[in-house]
């Protein structure tokens, strides 16, 4: 509605003013809305304060019931306007609330802690048991040289171990590099930068071309042992290894060792150790190989075989934590699913 200045201060003027002002305060659905609202149904230049204004210009008996009028009519605005801003203050409230709701009946999102793998736990006690003993922790590289993998470990070049069968070769052909299939290549290495006399420990990876299953990974991991100085024989090889079954698996355990042949060793022997809280009840289980290291491979270290002698071990870790913990198949150790390492926690065995 439009007010001219031709237009008459009467009831139906203002009262249609009044109508479309509470129309437009019902129709707002914001406080933005009834803002707006506001402005153009009471502000200086709205109807309503147009035909206000207009009362200066009536006669003076005219006045008193045209101001009755026009303060009524304003009050019923602005009436309008209050309980509208309440309400709409109600319903934004209400659904803030509802946008804002919390459920503190509902289960927490917990965030489990981690686990260090047994794996880990395992290679970092067996470290531990010669580091204290003097020995030093040595590492190399799992793509290797075949010769250090086999020709100086006095393996020969028709060994079966040598061929596609057992060992993962990789190209260019004839750049002779293997994935290491075993950590012995790290006793060639140690003595060629280290000399005699050594007392070392290479644990690390190792790849074999074995099918996947229970009790064979194609990607394992083993310790190297290797000890070379004057005047060492078997028996300090039984001693030293006697020591670690008895830290590892209790005061009762025991070594003992069957004749082998390694290429490298001589003479060698498996390694069987008496496990005295075997799952199952106490019993043998074969650990490893060892021997006395061949004259061949301290040759081919430079060192003197008439000055020094020398013994090593090899075992495998993961057979140790299969054996140690029990457990039937060593797959769970390779998938990496942390239920399977938090059973071991962050601490040990
Ligand atoms: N390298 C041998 C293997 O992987 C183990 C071994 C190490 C045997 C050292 C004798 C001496 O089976």
């Amino acid at each position: 509605m439009t007010v001219s200045n031709a237009t008459a201060l009467d009831e139906a003027t203002v009262e249609s003013a009044v109508a479309d002002a509470l129309a437009a305060i019902d129709a707002a659905a914001t406080g933005a809305e009834l803002k707006a609202a506001r402005i153009a149904h009471t502000g200086e230049s709205s109807p309503l304060a147009r035909l206000n204004a207009r009362i200066r210009e009536l006669a003076p008996a005219d006045k008193p019931a045209a101001g009755k009028l026009m303060g009524a009519a304003r009050g019923r605005v602005t009436a309008a306007l209050a309980a509208r801003e309440t309400e709409l203050e109600r319903t934004e409230q209400a659904a803030r609330l509802e946008a804002e709701r919390v459920d503190v009946t509902a289960a927490a999102v917990r965030r489990l802690p981690g686990a260090r793998h047994p794996l880990t736990l395992v290679r970092e006690q067996v470290e531990d048991v010669f580091v204290a003993m003097g020995w030093e922790i040595v590492e190399g590289p799992e793509l290797e040289h075949e010769w250090f993998n086999f020709d100086a470990l006095n393996i020969d070049p028709d060994h079966p171990a040598r061929s596609p069968q057992d060992t993962l070769f990789v190209e260019p052909e004839g750049a002779h590099l293997v994935l290491r299939t075993q950590t012995s290549p790290v006793q060639v290495r140690s003595l060629l930068e280290r000399g005699a006399p050594l007392y070392v420990l290479g644990p690390g990876r190792v790849y074999r071309t074995d099918e996947i299953d229970a009790t064979h990974l194609p990607v394992f991991n083993q310790f190297e042992g290797l000890a070379v100085d004057r005047g060492l024989t078997m028996a300090n090889l039984r001693g030293t290894l006697e020591h670690l079954a008895r830290l590892l698996f209790g005061d009762a355990a025991r070594i003992r060792l069957r004749p082998n042949f390694f290429p490298f060793t001589e003479p060698s022997a498996e390694m069987d150790v008496w496990h005295p809280t075997a799952k199952g009840g106490a019993r043998w289980i074969e650990w490893g190989g060892c021997g006395m290291v061949h004259p061949n491979v301290l040759r081919a270290a430079g060192v003197d075989p008439d000055e020094f002698q020398g013994f090593a071990f090899g075992l495998g870790i993961e057979r140790t934590l299969q054996f140690a913990e029990g457990l039937t198949d060593m797959r769970d150790m390779i998938e990496g699913d942390v239920r399977f390492a938090r059973q071991w926690g962050l601490t040990g065995r």
